[in-house]
């Protein structure tokens, strides 16, 4: 008997058939990146109960209610933008693939189009309309009119260094059970992992099996730091401070959205399907600026019952290296004052370290801010 969760909506689904005949359809679709990633991830199931991009019903009702039309939670739309001219030639049933850079990746079966309200979902999902938020200058600029219909993944994006940490949700649920974890937390992440993400994965690691250490690996905004660099800095972490047979290390290649909360929820989901039970949520998730209260992220999940998430989430204060308790701490635990916490937001670090210098090993661990350093260093001269 399985301890993990089910998947979302009961079955994992499975659209990835290398084999699938594409030499007979003629008409093609050239996709971004972001509906790339989108594909992959339907096609392997981290996205399940979704089997293809969201038709009207759907998309009106997450974005409303954040719950797809039947009523399985589901927080942020995943849909396919094209343009208004693509969109007038179309017939419900045929078959498009699904091309990137010229390439086939998949093919959908259209069932319907429809010109989404961008302003409304911008609102809802991103809780602004300003430009200035890289998720709704993203959402304005993809394009207005969105196809939708179910679709076949035909062949894997390449994946470079990530290769053999590219897991998909069959394979780390496997993992998860041939190494007898009931219980695993899963850790989303789109930086390095500083000592306050140490501190908080081992906290909760202190009352589950396993953890699940899951950077997202997809499109983020160009002032992060590259997945590339990142990975590197993840495994000499892992090398040097966790317990490896505790551990495992997965990328999660989704295109980061910066919606907050409702990218939270959207992040347990993704994670309840490659099999955790718990899941990570500490201060400001996925946000970006200041566009969400810092614990919104937390917050918005009390808006469902556990039952129909599925996933636990573990909630985590700020936390920071104190210097009086010499000691990773968060408000909860330490009494001592502002002047005694070591905070540095992460555009002052990224500043630093692109100036080649080193932020404190109370902030990172020096392992890690080596890499980073000549990491960023080497991309710089290229
Ligand atoms: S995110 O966009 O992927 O959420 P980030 O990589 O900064 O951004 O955070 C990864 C996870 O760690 C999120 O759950 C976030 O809330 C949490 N987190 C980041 N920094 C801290 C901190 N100092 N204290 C507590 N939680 C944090």
């Amino acid at each position: 008997m399985s301890y993990l969760p089910a998947p979302h909506g009961g079955s994992l689904i499975q659209a990835y058939e290398p084999s699938y005949n594409v030499s007979a359809i003629e008409k093609e679709l050239e996709i971004d990146a972001i509906a790339l990633s989108d594909l992959e991830l339907i096609g392997v199931g981290l996205f399940s109960p979704l089997t293809g991009f969201i038709g009207k019903s759907d998309y009106e009702s997450v974005v409303e209610q954040m719950r797809l039309a039947d009523g399985t939670v589901w927080s942020v739309p995943v849909t396919l933008p094209v343009s208004p001219s693509f969109a007038e030639n179309l017939t419900e049933g045929e078959q498009i693939k699904l091309t990137h850079k010229g390439e086939v990746y998949g093919v959908i079966t259209v069932s319907e189009w429809y010109e989404p309200d961008l302003q409304k979902e911008a609102r809802e999902v991103y809780k602004t309309e300003e430009l200035a938020h890289p998720g709704v200058k993203r959402l304005f600029e993809r394009g207005p009119v969105y196809l939708a219909g179910e679709t076949v993944l035909v062949k894997h994006p390449q994946k470079g260094v990530f290769g053999d940490v590219w897991l998909k949700p069959k394979e780390t649920r496997a993992l998860f059970e041939e190494n007898g974890w009931k219980t695993v937390v899963g850790f989303q992440t789109r930086n390095p992992i500083h000592r306050a993400h140490e501190y908080i994965q081992k906290a909760a690691l202190e009352t589950v099996d396993g953890l699940f250490v899951n950077p997202l690996v997809g499109e983020t905004k160009s002032d992060d730091i590259s997945a590339d660099v990142r990975l590197k800095s993840y495994r000499v972490l892992l090398e040097n401070y966790y317990p490896t047979e505790r551990v495992q290390l997965g990328v999660y290649p989704a295109a980061m959205r910066y919606a907050g909360p409702r990218e939270a929820i959207f992040h347990a989901i993704a994670r309840k399907n490659f099999g955790c039970t718990h899941f990570i949520v500490g201060r400001d998730h996925a946000g970006v600026g200041d566009y969400y209260g810092t614990y919104d992220a937390q917050h918005i999940f009390s808006e469902f019952t556990e039952e129909e998430l599925g996933i636990k989430p573990l909630f985590f204060e700020h936390s920071f290296y104190c210097k009086k308790c010499e000691g990773m701490a968060s408000d909860k635990t330490c009494p001592h004052g502002k002047e005694d916490r070591v905070i540095l937001s992460g555009t002052k670090v990224r500043e630093m370290l692109r100036a080649g210098q080193l932020p404190p090993s109370t902030f990172s661990r020096k392992e890690v801010v080596e890499v980073l350093i000549e990491g960023i260093r080497q991309e710089a001269a290229i």
